[in-house]
């Protein structure tokens, strides 16, 4: 089943200055699939993921979500439909300082009202397969940065949305911490059938994936699947991949 479907979809930024960040792109994800974005910096990979996700408007073509062109809802429909049906991870944790791991998991179900033992069985599922049900009560300036990030996923996961979008999650991690969160995600990924499309410029974090989506300049230039090979060979073939592109393909 087709979870995500992007059909001719275009994206310049700019009012007098017109920048065309994304062109004519074209693809499809599968419902449970793991796809990495990548590209040379600037490529578009963030831009995709903002518009894609309905974090910003698109500026041509279609992105269609479990069979609803999300660029056609109105406000209210969007917000409900992001509240309940996607998930967010960003680079910066993006827990929230004044409350515990608990509450800032649970605050997407708060958000949905639903019923109290939904919630607390999601949340024990989450944090049981994150290695985090130990911190329940701790404040984000208690606990380390792997582990926030791990709150953040867990928050992601907690409402069981249909996508997971993930911008460099492991970007602010030391080696150790984003191997960790990674392996997680793919367990997550195994174990609930979540989809998640993350953009990553590394390529050890790539290999974790199904599939790679590289962009250049704003369009497709190619796409490459694990299918049986080993992480290790996967990850060769996309440094192989990557250094034909050129330009750079790390910010550090
Ligand atoms: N708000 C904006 N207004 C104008 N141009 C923008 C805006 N945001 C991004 N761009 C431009 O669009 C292009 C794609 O940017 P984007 O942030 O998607 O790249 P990226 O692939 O995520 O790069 P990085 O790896 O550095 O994060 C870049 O040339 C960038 O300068
Ligand atoms: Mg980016």
């Amino acid at each position: 089943m087709t979870i995500l479907e992007v059909n001719n979809l275009s994206k310049i930024y700019g009012n007098k200055q017109k920048y065309e960040a994304l062109k004519n792109i074209n693809f499809s994800v599968e419902k449970g699939e793991f796809v990495a974005i990548m590209g040379p910096s600037g490529s578009g990979k963030t831009t995709l993921l903002n518009v894609i996700s309905s974090i910003d408007t698109i500026s041509g073509g279609s992105v269609i979500i479990d069979g609803k062109e999300i660029n056609k809802l109105n406000d209210k429909k969007l917000a409900d439909f992001r509240k309940t049906q996607l998930g967010f991870i960003f680079q910066d944790y993006s827990v929230l300082p004044t409350l515990t791991v608990k509450e800032n998991i649970m605050l997407p179900l708060s958000v949905q009202k639903n019923k109290k033992y939904v919630m607390e069985q999601n949340y024990k599922e989450v944090t049981d397969a994150l290695g985090i049900n130990d911190l329940s009560h701790k404040y984000p300036s208690e606990i380390s940065g792997g582990q926030q990030q791990r709150t953040a996923a867990a928050r992601a996961f907690v409402h069981k949305p249909s996508i997971i979008f993930a911008d460099e999650p492991t970007g602010a991690l030391d080696s150790k911490s984003a191997q960790d969160l990674l392996k997680r995600l793919e367990d997550m990924n195994n174990e609930f059938n979540t989809t998640i499309i993350m953009v990553t410029h590394d390529p050890s974090a790539a290999s974790f994936a199904e599939r790679v989506i590289m962009l250049k300049d704003g369009n497709i230039h190619s796409e490459i699947h694990q299918n049986n090979k080993s992480k290790h060979d996967f990850y060769q073939e996309i440094i192989k991949l990557q250094s034909t592109l050129g330009g750079v393909t790390h910010d550090i």
